[in-house]
């Protein structure tokens, strides 16, 4: 089905085409039949089941940030058999992004680039909209540091979007690794980093007091790291009481592209996500998987398109995985499809549960 509709979704402006679909599941979960067609093909079956970080996961397939900044289609992404859906990434302060265009495509690659810059409605917004949503997927909520924000005042800015969304997530995500906003990378550093991790938990407890236990805080690390700041970062996250660690966000890196370089030139900055992350993504969650010695769930995330690669993810330490660019180039079918393969491998080889395949590579 989605081999018809590309073509035709391929002849839009990448944002374009992004914000029809986003209506169209939106609107799909609304009806009966709209939710049995978008989860056609998607098996519910507690062999998938993933617990990490206190939280019950059906699947290990889940969304990843930037799909849906705003919470608007969470019910319409679940219904395609996302496991969780991470909303985001959510600014303290409303802001527009950068100027359009910002998506482009790299059909030759498998991959897209991106200079979004947090395009969103702001966190008192979405926890407006989410107040009047009724519950839906495990809601992951991203969060990073508004632009009109100096970055000498991060931490106060990512703790004002958790007091207004904590009592709406599941997880937290601290998001410090887009390269869209001018210097958030460089909140990696240690200090800030730990300063950041310290006031957003503290504004997760605060939240929450009274309701339960606060949501737990992952962090979002980008592949550009070297291999030493990846371990210095972990060990930080660590100390800093983090719950787990997303890794990868999109690569500042042009290198073994196929797309001929004068097109790159035209597009201009941003991030590249999809197939020519995935190796850089497995290294990183292969240092990951070295520094913290599986006591922190490992979240991977960058070129994810098939059960074959899920798998290589969770043998390699991964807990969850997450999905975007995928869906753009296979279809919204790619989650079942997935889903079936790991259940499939699962049978072949004799697991009874997901906990017996992650970590296993090289253990
Ligand atoms: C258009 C677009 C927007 C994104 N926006 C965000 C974002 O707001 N926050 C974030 O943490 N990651 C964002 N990402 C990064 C993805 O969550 C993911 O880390 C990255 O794309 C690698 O996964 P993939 O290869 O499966 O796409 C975005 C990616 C794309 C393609």
């Amino acid at each position: 089905m989605y081999r018809l509709l590309r073509p035709a979704l391929f002849r839009l402006p990448p944002e374009s085409a992004h914000d029809l679909a986003t209506s169209a599941l939106r609107l799909a979960a609304t009806t009966p039949p709209g939710r049995t067609v978008l989860g056609a093909g998607v098996p519910a079956d507690p062999r998938l089941a993933v617990d990490a970080f206190g939280i019950g996961f059906p699947s290990p397939v889940g969304l990843a940030a930037g799909f849906d900044k705003g919470g608007r289609a969470i019910h319409g992404l679940a219904a395609l058999g996302f496991g969780h859906v991470e909303i985001g990434t959510v600014t303290a302060h409303p802001q527009p992004g950068n100027p359009r265009p910002r998506l482009f495509r790299l059909p030759a690659d498998r991959a897209l680039i991106n200079r979004m810059g947090f395009n969103n409605p702001g966190a008192e917004a979405v926890a407006a909209r989410l107040a009047r949503t009724p519950p839906g997927p495990i809601l992951g909520i991203n969060l990073g540091k508004s632009r009109v924000t100096p970055l000498e005042e991060a931490a106060a800015d990512y703790a004002a979007s958790v007091r207004a969304l904590a009592p709406f997530a599941r997880y937290l995500v601290v998001n410090v690794s887009s390269p869209n906003t001018p210097g958030l990378r460089t909140l990696q550093d240690p200090a800030p980093l730990r300063e950041i991790l310290g006031s957003v938990q503290e504004a997760a407890r605060a939240a929450t007091a009274g309701t339960g236990a606060p949501p737990p805080v992952l962090l979002k690390i980008a592949p550009d790291l070297a291999d030493a700041d990846v371990e210095t970062v972990a060990g930080v996250a660590a100390e800093s009481g983090v719950a787990g660690i997303i890794a990868v966000n999109t690569t500042i890196s042009r290198e073994g592209l196929r797309t001929p370089a004068q097109r790159l030139e035209t597009i201009g900055a941003g991030g590249v996500s999809g197939a020519p992350l995935a190796l850089r993504a497995r290294e990183v969650l292969r240092v990951l998987r070295g520094a913290t010695g599986g006591r922190l769930p490992l979240v991977s995330v960058g070129g994810i398109d098939s059960a074959e690669e899920a798998w290589l993810r969770l043998e390699a330490g991964a807990s969850l995985v997450q999905v975007y660019t995928a869906l753009i180039y296979r279809g919204p079918g790619l989650v079942g499809e997935m889903l079936r393969g790991i259940l499939a491998r699962m049978e072949r080889e004799g697991h009874a549960s997901l906990a017996e395949v992650t970590g296993t590579a090289g253990a």
